[in-house]
């Protein structure tokens, strides 16, 4: 009887077990392989390929696909790019839903700085050094993009670069490797939220992978020729953070990596993104670039450039058709395998399982919800905020900012006065509508109570006349100050926007020129998407603030900090060259067998006979409309083990009369070494406020990872020996220095 008994109790159990295993859910992995089992071939090779919507197209947009919609209902499309509003995009998805296996898309788009409420270009933004304030900027962007239907962003831009003829330097983090490490950091947070699977997360994308920030001559899509070296040391780090940050994907780069293009590069996406970084996401080419290796003269055909580019990981095609038209019949003469398919595609739908796009296609899509969440007076107050912070004061003789309520009138002169739109800068979104964004006259109204504000634009942004000067003259001579908008057009940097002659466009510098004769104070604001070259007004124009392009909020930002309601703390987060002639120009160089002194120390050194080494603005400049001291540096131990740490500690007071916050900055420099290192890394930086005379002590720590770098092998190692440690405002500003030991 017992027996009997026992043996029902087995059976029981052992069917509870067998419903507990059939009933729990499947994972991930689990589910892609189902379904991959489920595909065919050209199901497959949908999936690894995406079309462009139907605007806003940066490169040549391929006709001879017929209507997409039927291709999207024939399972030949795995993602659309530039389409967005949920309306829109359920007009796709629908279509996605007649297909076969009813596979939903992934909807990717650049919201690269903002979505509806625009925040400032990313170069803007990195010179506000604040991180909390950046992954806030992204994170909004993402809740008001996956409010309007999107999945993707392709961003954060990662591109170290140190050539401010690059157009794209607009969109990146400057010339650091550390600072953009952290940049980076904070965008891909701010984008992924809590996480895919989030209703107010978008997947981020790690670009251009890689080294495209330093394009040749800094013509874009130029070749980029480089050291292995350097690569690791200077433009892999922000690749490699946005990875430890957990971004979805990266894209790779139109450029081609001394002599490969980075679309067929099997070391940086095989060897060291997918085999040695271990990255799980999936990578998605460049516009086209796939087929722009025909070009490229690396293969002769879009068959030959499928083959190349998917063999070395190149999972998804953006827009070249190269893999739509050519991978079966890769395929089926065994040039490429179905492994290497498979693993491609199964990349991608693990991106579209961990967005919930297989729970509900819809899930972005709620009218109500876009509605709701676009433009919220929070988010307004966050980009005027990221608006303020990202403003440089470069220079401010005597004070004269900021501006007391009580003058009795303001000259605002210049191009830029009244513009509404393009303050939203390049890579904006044409989402929301014009009214949403402030002008300076308006941002200035606001502000100005009983002060008058008089107009004159002067000149336009590339005029040659000087019929507007007059006029402008005489309202400045009117006022009280005059307050100058100058600078390039919105649309002179981002993609192809190259620039050889980088000075401030047309006449304005000669503009300028006039109005600071007129003996009145000038105060010189420079919209721009780059450092420009503005020697004369560097050196004449009392005060000057960079103001970039700051997105929606500008007029009101601009007004903050010209009032003083808000004190300027940015600093700049790539170096201002004095003319186009010393480009590339960067601080953290190698010293030379013969380096110059000082600036007028030309007698067989490396300097130029006819123009100065240093830069106009140093990298980490930046004023305040406070003073700051620097005082008490104690370092913990004068000799450090490799296993252990030094601490830095000083004291920094805040000795004027403003509360303002600094950018206290360290630097390191590793004394001897093979191979060679820069004169100066920044290797930590801290951002805080301080009261009128307040004090407080700030520490930093120096552990073995702040010291490694790569050697010639490609080793990250460290060498004992003495480091110089420089604490400061800038790095031409360095108020503290000490030297410590490795030990060995
Ligand atoms: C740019 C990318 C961008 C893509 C899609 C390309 O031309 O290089 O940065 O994400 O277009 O718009």
């Amino acid at each position: 009887m017992n027996h009997i008994k026992s043996k029902i109790l087995t059976v029981f159990f052992s069917c509870i077990a067998t419903i507990t295993i059939y009933a729990q859910p499947k994972s991930i992995p689990q589910k892609v392989e189902a379904l991959l089992k489920k595909m065919t071939l050209a199901e497959k090779i949908g999936q690894l390929n995406q079309y462009n919507g139907d605007w806003a197209a940066t490169g040549p947009v391929t006709t001879d696909v017929g209507n997409k919609l039927d291709a999207i209902k024939s399972g030949e499309v795995g993602s659309i790019l530039n389409i967005v509003g949920v309306q829109h995009t359920r007009v796709f998805q629908e279509a996605a839903m007649k297909s076969r296996l009813k596979i939903p898309l992934l909807f990717g788009q650049d919201v690269i700085h903002g979505y509806s409420v625009t925040f400032p270009i990313p170069l803007a933004e990195a010179a506000s050094w604040d991180l909390t304030a950046i992954e806030r900027s992204a994170r909004i962007a993402a809740t008001e993009a996956a409010a309007g239907g999107v999945h993707w962003t392709f961003a954060p831009m990662v591109d170290i670069a140190r050539d401010p003829r690059w157009g794209r330097v607009m969109e990146g983090a400057g010339e650091d490797p550390y600072l953009g490490s952290l940049i980076a950091t904070a965008r891909v947070k701010g984008f992924q939220g809590n996480g895919l699977g989030n209703l107010d997360a978008i997947m981020a994308c790690a670009k251009h992978f890689t080294a495209y920030g330093a394009a040749i001559g800094g013509r874009d899509y130029n070749s980029v020729d480089m050291s292995l070296r350097t690569l690791w040391e200077v433009y892999l780090p922000p690749f490699k953070a946005a990875l430890d940050a957990g971004v979805g994907t990266f894209m790779n780069s139109f450029n081609d990596l001394n002599g490969i293009p980075a679309s067929a590069n099997r070391y940086l996406q095989r060897d060291i993104l997918k085999d040695k970084w271990g990255f799980k996401g999936f990578v998605v080419s460049d516009w086209g670039s796939i087929g722009e290796m025909i070009n490229h003269g690396y293969v002769k055909d879009n068959y030959e450039a499928a083959e190349a580019a998917i063999n070395a990981g190149n999972d998804m095609d953006m827009e070249s058709r190269s893999y739509i038209n050519n991978l079966a019949k890769l395929v089926a003469a065994k040039k490429v395998s179905i492994k290497t398919i498979d693993e491609a595609v199964r990349r991608i739908l693990t991106k579209k399982y961990e967005l919930g796009l297989f729970n509900d296609p819809f899930r972005f899509s709620d009218a109500e919800r876009e509605k709701r969440i676009l433009n919220t007076d929070e988010h307004i107050a966050a980009a005027r905020d990221a608006a303020r912070k990202s403003i440089v004061l470069l220079k401010n003789d005597k004070q004269l900012l900021p501006l007391s309520k009580s003058i009795g009138s303001i000259a605002l002169i210049g191009p830029m006065t009244k513009l509404k739109k393009e303050n939203k800068g390049f890579w904006a979104l044409d989402v929301g509508d014009e009214n949403q964004v402030v002008s300076l006259y308006e941002g200035m109204q606001q502000q100005a109570g009983n002060t008058k504000l008089l107009y004159a634009k002067g000149c336009d942004i590339t005029d040659t006349s000087r019929a507007g000067f007059n006029e402008a003259y005489k309202t400045a001579m009117q006022a009280d100050v005059a307050v100058m908008a100058m600078g390039e057009r919105f649309d002179m940097t981002g993609e192809a926007k190259s620039r050889s002659n980088i000075h401030l466009p047309g006449v304005q510098e000669e503009l300028i020129k006039a109005i600071v004769a007129t003996g009145k104070p000038v105060v010189v604001l420079l919209y721009a998407g780059r450092p420009m070259v503005f020697d004369w007004t560097a050196d004449h124009a009392p005060a000057i603030l960079y103001t970039w392009w700051l997105g929606n909020q500008a007029g009101n930002a601009i007004a903050d900090v010209l009032y003083g309601s808000y004190n300027p703390a940015a600093k700049l987060p790539i170096t201002f060259p004095r003319t186009e002639g010393q480009i590339p120009i960067y601080y953290n160089h190698y010293n030379t067998g013969r380096p110059a002194k000082t600036d007028s120390d030309v007698n067989y050194t490396s300097a130029y006979i006819d123009l100065l080494n240093s830069p106009k603005f140093a990298f980490g400049h930046g004023l305040s409309y406070t003073t700051f001291k620097y005082d008490n540096l104690k370092l913990s131990k004068k000799s450090m083990l490799k296993s252990g740490a030094i601490t830095v500690s000083f004291d920094l007071q805040n000795t004027g009369k403003y509360a303002g916050e600094e950018v206290a900055q360290l630097y390191l420099r590793d004394m001897v070494s093979q191979p060679l290192r820069p004169v100066k890394e920044l290797k930590d930086f801290k951002k805080l406020m301080l009261q009128p005379g307040e004090k407080k002590t700030i520490i930093f720590t120096i552990n073995k990872d702040k010291l490694a770098f790569y050697n010639d092998q490609l080793q990250r190692i460290t060498q004992p020996g003495e480091f110089g440690l420089m604490i400061g405002s800038a790095s031409d500003d360095i108020r503290l220095q000490d030297s410590f030991e490795l030990a060995n």
